[in-house]
């Protein structure tokens, strides 16, 4: 069977949520249908070649053999030996949308479109967790540590909560579904190394409990629908306060945002992108106002109200 034109697109994400710092991860749809993630295309070609194009391709590095896509590739086609199955060489084109460096999966929704495209290429050699388990690898590659909280909910959709096993890496959390998350990208470029580094390697016992506290209840209240109990708990004691140093106007932006009836504030990712919940449209729609006039600092910038899908990847067949 001939190899079909294969395109798959991958959604922004939240890592993190605050509460579950490298555990907990969320994919994001914008509520006006904005295409808001990243987009591989393949087709069968005589030599391997990558593309690019979409708002961001100038941020990509010049040489393409530095782009994560064709790393994703010679990654995926090193998997495809170890089973016996031969690679062909392909024309890549990557539509970069997202925004590098800016806490919303960029990196992530790259790698997530790049490797489910290669597998539905490929006709799915590789089940959905062995997938899962390559795109943490190299999301690992980029970051300095391997985290699924953004490749996760970018391959899965929903909420996904990351468990510690190679085997099964994530599992889907439900989501409250009345919640609408206005995320805000301030412009600036965030590297998630940097913003790691920067993070203490201990914490106290206080710090521990405060963790591990949250996470249970949060868990407990998305599966009761408690979304009272849920917004409680959105605090981060691991990376937000030694990370709001790195996003000028942190501290204010969650001051007005709380005040204009958010339910919870925090850093996405490793930021720069913040997040607010809201349970009503017109309260979620002053808070993006709120943002886009005081959060964002440059043209790069933007805001959207989302929603988080059900669905995290998608790919395509064409002829
Ligand atoms: N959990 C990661 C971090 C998300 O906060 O460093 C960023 O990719």
């Amino acid at each position: 069977m001939p190899l079909r034109t294969t395109t798959a697109f991958a959604p922004a994400s939240i890592g993190n949520l605050s509460l579950g710092f490298d555990v907990l991860g969320a994919a994001l749809r914008p509520i006006d249908g904005h295409p808001l993630g990243d987009s591989v295309q393949i087709a069968g070609a005589e030599h391997t070649t990558l593309t690019v194009s979409g708002r961001f391709a100038d941020r990509l590095p010049g040489e393409p053999r530095d782009n994560i896509v064709l790393q994703c590739y010679d990654y995926f086609v090193e998997q495809l030996a170890k089973r016996g199955i031969g690679a062909h060489a392909v024309a890549i084109h990557l539509e970069k949308c997202l925004p590098i460096g800016s806490g919303l999966g960029s990196s992530a929704a790259s790698i997530v479109a790049a490797l489910h495209a290669f597998n539905a290429f490929y006709q799915a050699p590789f089940n959905q967790d062995q997938l899962l388990h390559m795109m943490g690898e190299l999301e690992g590659r980029i970051s300095g540590s391997v985290h699924y909280d953004n490749v996760a909910p970018a391959y899965l959709g929903g909420i996904t909560l990351m468990t510690g096993d190679d085997q099964q890496p994530a599992t889907i959390l439900p989501a409250i579904q009345h919640w609408y998350w206005v995320v805000c990208y301030s412009g600036l470029s965030v590297s998630t190394s940097a913003a790691r580094k920067i993070l203490p390697s201990q914490y106290s016992r206080e710090d521990l409990l405060t963790f591990g506290r949250q996470l249970g209840v949060f868990v407990d209240a998305l599966y009761r629908g408690d979304a009272l109990s849920a917004g409680r708990v959105m605090h981060d004691v691991v990376a937000e306060p030694w990370r709001k140093s790195l996003l000028p106007g942190f501290d204010d932006a969650r001051e007005q945002c709380l005040a204009l009836n958010g339910k919870a504030f925090g850093i996405s990712g490793s930021g720069p992108t913040v997040f607010c919940v809201a349970e009503d449209l017109d309260d979620a729609r002053n808070i993006q106002e709120y943002l886009d006039k005081q959060y964002v600092q440059n043209d790069d910038g933007f805001s959207h109200i989302c929603t988080i899908p059900d669905v995290g990847a998608t790919a395509e067949y064409s002829e």
